[in-house]
C-alpha cells in the first residue's frame, strides 16, 4: 500500500432506488450500516486523511461515522458534485486521493490491492479505475478502452448504447486520482446525461481530452457490489453471511448447518464452540470456548462465559452476562442481568435486571417481577441459591446466599441467607371429596339429559 493518500468516502445520495425514509448507507448489512463496512475497510488502510460526503441534516449518518471527517454537500447533484464539496477539506492535497462508494459494504482492505498495485506501475496516471468483470454489466458504468488498453471514458449504464451495454468491464466506482487533478476536473463537470447529474465517471473523458492518462486495474465483484436497492442488500447480507460464517469456522467454531445461522460483523465466538441450526446472533454478542449452542437460540448483546450450554429455544437479550458453565435450557429469557459461574435456568424462566450467584439454581417457570409498569427494579439472588418452580420474584428484591425459595412462592419481602421462604396458600386436604364431588356431577347430569326426552313424548 503507498504510503501517502487521502480517502473521500461518497454517502451524501439520495438513494432513491431504496424506496426508504433512511439514508441508504445507514441500511444494515450483518447488523452494521453499510457506511461503518466501507469505513472499517478504507480505515485500515491508513490514509492520511479519511473524509465522508454527506448529505444535509444528517445527524445519525454522522454519529454513524463519527470520529471521521464529514463535509457536507448541500444537494445531490451527483458523484462528481459530491467530490467538489471535499475541495475545503482536501483541495491543497498533492497526493492520491481514493474515492470509494458508501454503498458498497463488502470491501475489505485487500480489495483496494490491485489499484494500488497498478498505481505502482503506471506512477503517470491521472486517473486508475478499479473495474471488476461481469457477465452482465447491469446497473455499473461501463469501461471503454482505448486501443492501446488505456481508459477511455467510462458511461453510466442509462446513458448507453447498445454496444457499450454490451461491455463486460465496468466500474465499481472506486478510483485513485491525483488530487490537483481530481479537484480541477470535478469544477468542469456539466449534467448533459440521462439522470441530470454531475457525474465522477466524467471526469476520465475530460482528463484525456487534456492529454492525461487514464487505466485501469481490475478488483473481485463479490467484494465490489454496490447496493442500490431492497434485493441488491439482501444479496449483501448474503455474501456478507457466509464470510462471517467462513470466517468463524476457520477460527475453530463449528455450525451444524452453517446456512441457517445469522452473525453480526461483530460477533465473536471462541473455538470449540458447537453452534446448531437456525440460531441468531444480533449485534454485541461475545461466545467464549467450549460452548454449546443447539438450535433455535436468539442471541443479541450478550456475553457467555467458556463451556455454557445455551438452549435449545433461549433468549438472551442485551446486558445478559453469562459466567463459566452456565446452562440456559429452553423457553429462558435472559435480559441484563449478571449470570455467574454455575447457574442453571433450565426451562421456561425469565431473568431481567438482575445478579445470580455462583451455582444458584432457577426453578422452572420462575420469573423475576421487574416491572411495576412504570419503573425497572433488581432482583439479587445470592450464591447457591435454589429459586423452586413458578417462583415470583417481586424485585426490588433480595434473596441471601444459601437461601431456599418454596415453589410456587410469591416473593415481595428479601430473604435472609440461608432461610427457606414460602410465599403461597397452605394446601388443604379433604379426604372422599374428589370422588363425592364427580358423584355429585354425574347425578346433576343425568337430571338434565332426561328431561327433553320427556318434552319429545308429549
Ligand atoms: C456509481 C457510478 C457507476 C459505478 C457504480 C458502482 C457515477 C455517476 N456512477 O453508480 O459508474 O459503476 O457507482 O457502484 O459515479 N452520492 C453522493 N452524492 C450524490 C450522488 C451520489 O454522495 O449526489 C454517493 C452515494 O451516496 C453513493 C455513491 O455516491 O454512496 C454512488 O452513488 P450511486 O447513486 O449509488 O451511484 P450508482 O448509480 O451506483
Ligand atoms: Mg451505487
Amino acid at each position: 500500500m503507498p504510503a501517502s493518500f487521502a480517502a473521500l468516502i461518497l454517502a451524501a445520495g439520495k438513494g432513491t432506488r431504496m424506496r426508504s425514509a433512511r439514508p441508504k448507507v445507514l441500511h444494515e448489512v450483518a447488523g452494521r450500516p453499510l457506511i461503518q463496512h466501507v469505513l472499517g475497510a478504507v480505515g485500515a488502510l491508513k490514509p492520511q486523511h479519511l473524509a465522508v460526503v454527506i448529505g444535509p441534516n444528517q445527524n445519525d449518518v454522522v454519529a454513524a461515522i463519527a470520529p471521521a471527517d464529514f463535509v457536507i454537500q448541500r444537494q445531490p447533484k451527483g458523484t462528481g458534485h459530491a467530490v467538489a464539496a471535499a475541495k475545503s477539506l482536501l483541495g491543497r492535497y498533492t497526493h492520491d486521493i481514493l474515492i470509494v462508494a458508501g454503498d458498497a459494504p463488502l470491501v475489505t482492505r485487500e480489495t483496494f490491492k490491485p489499484l494500488f498495485d497498478a498505481r505502482k506501475r503506471q506512477p503517470n496516471a491521472a486517473v486508475i479505475v478499479l473495474g471488476m468483470r461481469l457477465a452482465d454489466g447491469g446497473p455499473y458504468g461501463r469501461l471503454i478502452l482505448a486501443d492501446d488498453g488505456s481508459l477511455a471514458r467510462i458511461v453510466e449504464a442509462a446513458d448507453c448504447t447498445e454496444e457499450e451495454r454490451a461491455v463486460d468491464f465496468v466500474s465499481s466506482g472506486v478510483m485513485l486520482v491525483k488530487a490537483p487533478v481530481l479537484f480541477d476536473l470535478v469544477g468542469q463537470l456539466a449534467a448533459h446525461n440521462a439522470q441530470g447529474e454531475q457525474y465522477l465517471t466524467d471526469v476520465i473523458g475530460l482528463a484525456r481530452s487534456k492529454g492525461l492518462i487514464c487505466r485501469t486495474a481490475e478488483g473481485d465483484p463479490a467484494e465490489l457490489l454496490g447496493v442500490n436497492s431492497r434485493d441488491e442488500l439482501a444479496y449483501a447480507e448474503a455474501v456478507m453471511q457466509q464470510r462471517l460464517r467462513w470466517r468463524a469456522m476457520e477460527s475453530g467454531v463449528s455450525f451444524t448447518a452453517p446456512e441457517t445461522v445469522f452473525l453480526c460483523a461483530d460477533t465473536k465466538i471462541g473455538r470449540d464452540t458447537v453452534v446448531g441450526p437456525f440460531v441468531v446472533f444480533g449485534p454485541g454478542v461475545k461466545v467464549g470456548e467450549g460452548v454449546s449452542i443447539p438450535a433455535f437460540c436468539h442471541i443479541v448483546g450478550a456475553t457467555i462465559g467458556d463451556h455454557a450450554r445455551i438452549g435449545p429455544f433461549a433468549r438472551l437479550r442485551p446486558g445478559a452476562l453469562l459466567g463459566t458453565e452456565v446452562h440456559i435450557g429452553n423457553f429462558v429469557e435472559v435480559k441484563n442481568s449478571r449470570l455467574a459461574s454455575g447457574v442453571k435456568a433450565n426451562h421456561l424462566a425469565y431473568l431481567g435486571d438482575s445478579t445470580v450467584g455462583e451455582d444458584a439454581n432457577i426453578g422452572a417457570g420462575s420469573i423475576t417481577c421487574n416491572y411495576d409498569g412504570v419503573e425497572k427494579f433488581r432482583t439479587n439472588i445470592g450464591k447457591g441459591v435454589f429459586v423452586g418452580t413458578n417462583a415470583s420474584l417481586v424485585a426490588p428484591l433480595s434473596i441471601g446466599p444459601g437461601a431456599m425459595i418454596a415453589a410456587g412462592s410469591v416473593i415481595t419481602d428479601n430473604v435472609p441467607a440461608d432461610a427457606l421462604a414460602l410465599g403461597r396458600a397452605r394446601q388443604r386436604l379433604k379426604p372422599g371429596a374428589a370422588k363425592a364431588w364427580r358423584a355429585r356431577r354425574k347425578a346433576e347430569i343425568a337430571a338434565r339429559d332426561a328431561k327433553p326426552a320427556a318434552k319429545g313424548r308429549r
